[in-house]
């Protein structure tokens, strides 16, 4: 269920009050926003940037000292603008949307690549003091890309971290995906956490049925409105903002024949996934 409040809708204006560069194409930005420190790990936010746009960004930590991040990789108009800001800049924030991952103990395992390892990390940040079995495979592109690994190393620490790259740079080379089967083999997870690049979730999602795992997966799709109006962010009878964005294994079965397989364009044009 949803835990959508009006008062999480009502924009709120803030201040950036730090800007940390993570790689070449992805910043760290933190304000203070009340209603965003109720965040739980998984639910996301809209940013609105004065004269560009809103877009919908994961909610990367709230801290009881009101402060919240987010972390933005550079694709476009929105998130470009968002990169020129400086400490002092003027953002807009409504959130927090959707829902969020269960908090599950005994032998946790997450997949995360790109940016959607922003929620798993502030997931494994919340999980670390109710179990010591955090396991967390991340990958990406390059070692640039490859997001957080000192924060992960600190949180699940360093023997429970596989970090692949997909030219070597570090870690395993290989996909995300390709450690798993080992890992099934040697330990019994009793869920696995996944967010990234989609193709990369509906293989861990195959891989999770076959072994009988339980998993939830954190979706994104086109948002505009943000609390199930607009219809933007169809995924077949759901409505990505307000039905998720995080999703179990079963929910994901109803729509296999588009997750980790096409999204919607702004013209609501049912595109393949890159
Ligand atoms: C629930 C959710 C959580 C997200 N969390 C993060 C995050 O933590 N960090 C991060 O960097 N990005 C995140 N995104 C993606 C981010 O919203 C888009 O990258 C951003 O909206 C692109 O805007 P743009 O103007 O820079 O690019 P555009 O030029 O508009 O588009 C570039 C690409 O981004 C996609 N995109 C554009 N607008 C949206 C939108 N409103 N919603 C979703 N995708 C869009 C387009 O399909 C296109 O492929 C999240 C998206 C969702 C739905
Ligand atoms: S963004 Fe409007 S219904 Fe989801």
């Amino acid at each position: 269920m949803s835990v959508y409040r009006i008062a999480a809708n009502t924009q709120r204006t803030t201040r950036i009050l730090e800007v940390r560069t993570e790689s070449r194409t992805t910043k760290t930005l933190t304000f203070k926003d009340k209603e965003c420190t109720k965040a739980k790990p998984g639910q996301f936010l809209m940013l609105w940037i004065p004269g560009i746009d809103e877009i919908p960004l994961s909610i990367l930590d709230a801290k009881k000292d009101g402060t919240v991040s987010v972390a933005v990789k550079k694709v476009g108009e929105a998130t470009q603008a968002l990169h020129n800001k400086k400490t002092g800049d003027v953002i807009g924030v409504r959130g927090p949307f959707g829902n969020f991952f269960t908090l599950n103990e005994g032998e946790v395992l997450m997949v995360g690549g790109g940016t959607g390892i922003a929620p798993l990390l502030f997931l494994a940040k919340k999980l670390a003091s109710k179990t010591k079995n955090l396991s967390f495979v991340v990958g990406a592109k390059t070692r640039e890309e490859l997001l957080f690994i000192n924060e992960l190393e600190k949180v699940c620490s360093e023997e429970n971290v596989i970090a692949t790259t997909e030219d070597g740079s570090y870690g395993i080379k290989c996909l995300a995906t390709t450690p798993l089967e080992s890992l099934f083999a040697k330990r019994k997870f009793n869920i696995i956490y996944t967010c990234g690049p989609e193709q990369m979730m509906r293989k861990v999602l195959d891989l999770a049925e076959r072994h009988g795992i339980f998993l939830e997966a954190s979706l994104e799709r086109l948002m505009r409105c943000a609390i199930g109006i607009c219809g933007s962010c169809i995924l077949g009878k759901y409505r990505v903002c307000r039905d998720g964005p995080v999703f179990t294994a079963s929910q994901l079965r109803e729509v296999k024949s588009e997750f980790g397989i096409s999204k919607r364009d702004f013209n609501g044009k049912r595109i393949p996934l890159e």
